[in-house]
């Protein structure tokens, strides 16, 4: 079959946050840019993102991007790679003015600068006292990101294919990115779109999850393109619960509720975390907080008839503060929680929000991956940044606010990585014969296939594993059992079949597509987290208590390829900084 070859310098996959960060970058270089979109540009997730962006601009009273560096460092319970978390925090106050300057519409102190709110795990001189570092747009931040985003990539006139899907990575002989198969999701074509660089920014899979703040969205199409190109999938372990869902739906409450002073009750009315983080209380870090409010519900203190969730208290801020700060976070309540927290408490569950692991990458958006004895060799013509890339910059447990922090700074650095790369290889190489066999035989398998798997039951199934099996606590059995469970779905996703095989509009084969990717992640994330002997961050084991750094202070690679893990070493050593020693968390 002959497809349209679209010709590009580089291609960008995804329009959040750090695509569109990353694209900027390249078109305004003059690069002839690219960016695959499944929706429009500005409905991508990074629209959901509320409490603000971290970075030591010090608006509110003192701060370093250093004390940054060790909150984040601690915050990853040690398994961050110190370099990349050193130039994290070290560039997160240049990309926030730069940000300012673009045209964002951040709140505003009276002196004129970036207000910035406390959040979880965020401290001044080194864990003393909470400090003011997340510079946000009220508890709009995502939004009004994307949108500035956005108006700067159509004034430097980077081109939007929206409503297209990445299928699979085209590689070749020699293991360089060449491009992606992509479908157009209107008409059912499927072109290749070739590139000479290449750069992955298509967010998280929090979908593989039953409930989850994330967006339908949100189904790891860079990761399972990685897998299935050979790429290793690094820390799936980690997964993140944000400790405020609203309670049955899933939506997210911001942290930055906390952050202005709200806090948690149990069923007593006892504000619990004053036990659990008696320094940082309800802005300790996510993980702790999370866990926290699951031992609350566990031992019998949760909230509701069935005592299954806890309580968010903030009408002490009065209607001004919450219609000023949090006005997103008043409808929300009123809509998901029939609530309305000017004078009611918000029900609220541990919820999960964010991967910290992804496509393993340096701190210049490089993909690396092992070869010939170096676990961090650079896949050329490869790229990937934010939440589908694993820098290592969160390690075991993201702090809040470092995500939009991530997607400015390695969407930029990706961005400039190409920039430089492409200066230094000009031109397209040949694509190889066989560039579009692996999509075309996946359509051709999902369009020929007669009585196989319905795809949303499928779909049901993982989901239904992933949230018994690999939750806040974990433990031994469960684990080995999901292990078996998931690669049975794994299997099963292979067989699966479209009943609607209309090709306009695609929505039955694009559900179809993303369980491909989704499996990919649920089966690494399943696998990863049964290997991982030790409780570390987010991942907490009952068999395994405490965090063990003389085994376990290391990298998990997971392989699509025999289902199969490898290790790398964790980069203690930051650019320039001293490096921060492992010891005990407290918060
Ligand atoms: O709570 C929040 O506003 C979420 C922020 C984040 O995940 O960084």
């Amino acid at each position: 079959m002959s497809l349209t070859v679209r010709k590009y310098d580089a291609v960008v996959v995804g329009a959040g946050g750090a695509g569109l960060r990353a694209a900027l970058q390249l078109s305004e270089a003059g690069l002839k840019t690219a960016v695959l979109s499944k929706v429009f540009p500005t409905r991508s997730h990074t629209v959901a993102a509320q409490g603000g962006v971290g970075a030591a601009l010090g608006n509110m009273g003192e701060d370093n991007w250093l004390w940054h560096m060790y909150d984040t460092v601690k915050g990853s319970d040690w398994l961050g790679d110190q370099d990349a978390i050193e130039f994290l925090c070290r560039e997160a106050p240049g990309a926030v003015v730069e940000l300012e300057h673009y045209g964002m519409p951040f709140d505003r102190n009276d002196n004129g600068t970036i207000y910035q709110r406390p959040f979880g795990g965020h401290s001044m001189n080194f864990g003393e006292r909470a400090v003011q570092r997340s510079c946000c747009a009220a508890d709009r931040t995502g939004h009004a990101m994307l949108h500035t985003l956005y108006q700067r990539n159509i004034r430097a006139r980077t081109q939007f294919f929206v409503e297209w899907m990445a299928l699979d990575l085209i590689r070749d002989a020699s293991g360089q990115v060449l491009g992606v198969t992509a479908l157009e999701m209107e008409t059912g074509e499927i072109s290749i779109l070739q590139a000479r660089a290449t750069i992955f920014a298509t967010g998280g899979a929090g979908r593989i999850f039953w409930s989850t703040t994330n967006a339908f969205i949100n189904t790891g199409d860079g990761l399972g393109m990685a897998a299935r190109a050979g790429i290793p999938l690094e820390d799936m372990e980690f997964w993140q619960f944000h400790p405020t869902g609203v309670a049955g739906a899933g939506v997210l409450i911001t942290e930055g509720v906390r952050g202005e002073g709200g806090y948690l009750l149990n069923k007593d009315g006892e504000r619990f975390m004053e036990r659990y983080a008696p320094n940082l209380k309800d802005l300790a870090s996510r993980d702790v907080v999370a866990r926290a409010m699951a031992t609350e519900i566990k031992e019998g203190r949760g909230a509701g008839k069935d005592g299954d969730y806890v309580l968010l208290k903030l009408d002490h801020l009065g209607p001004e503060v919450i219609d000023k700060r949090l006005p997103g976070i008043r409808e929300i309540a009123k809509k998901f929680a029939d609530v309305d927290p000017v004078k009611d408490l918000i029900p609220v569950v541990p919820t999960v929000h964010y991967q910290m692991g992804g496509i393993p990458t340096n701190y210049f958006g490089e993909v690396v991956a092992p070869a010939n004895g170096n676990p961090n060799s650079v896949v050329p013509g490869f790229y990937a940044a934010g939440e589908c890339a694993c820098a290592s910059v969160h390690g075991a447990n993201r702090l809040g606010t470092n995500s939009l922090t991530d997607l400015l700074v390695f969407g930029k650095a990706s961005g400039d990585s190409v920039v430089r790369y492409l200066a230094a290889n000009r031109g397209h190489k040949d694509l190889p014969k066989d560039a579009a066999d692996l999509t075309l035989s996946r359509l051709a398998r999902l369009d020929s296939q007669k009585g196989g798997e319905n795809v949303s039951e499928v779909a049901k199934e993982m989901r239904r594993t992933m949230q018994a099996h690999c939750g806040v606590f974990r433990f031994p059995d469960m684990l080995v059992e999901g292990v078996k469970k998931i690669r049975a779905v794994a299997d099963r996703a292979t067989r699966t079949e479209i009943k609607d095989k209309s090709k306009v509009f695609n929505t039955a084969r694009v559900e179809a597509l993303e369980v491909d990717n989704l499996i990919e992640v649920a089966r690494s994330t399943m696998v990863s987290a049964e290997a991982r002997k030790e409780s570390r961050g987010a991942h907490d084991r009952a068999d395994f208590a405490k965090r063990d750094d003389v085994n376990w202070l290391k990298h998990t690679l997971w392989f699509k390829d025999g289902d199969r893990m490898e290790y790398k070493p964790v980069t203690l050593k930051p650019m320039t900084a001293e490096s921060i020693e492992p010891k005990v968390r407290t918060y």
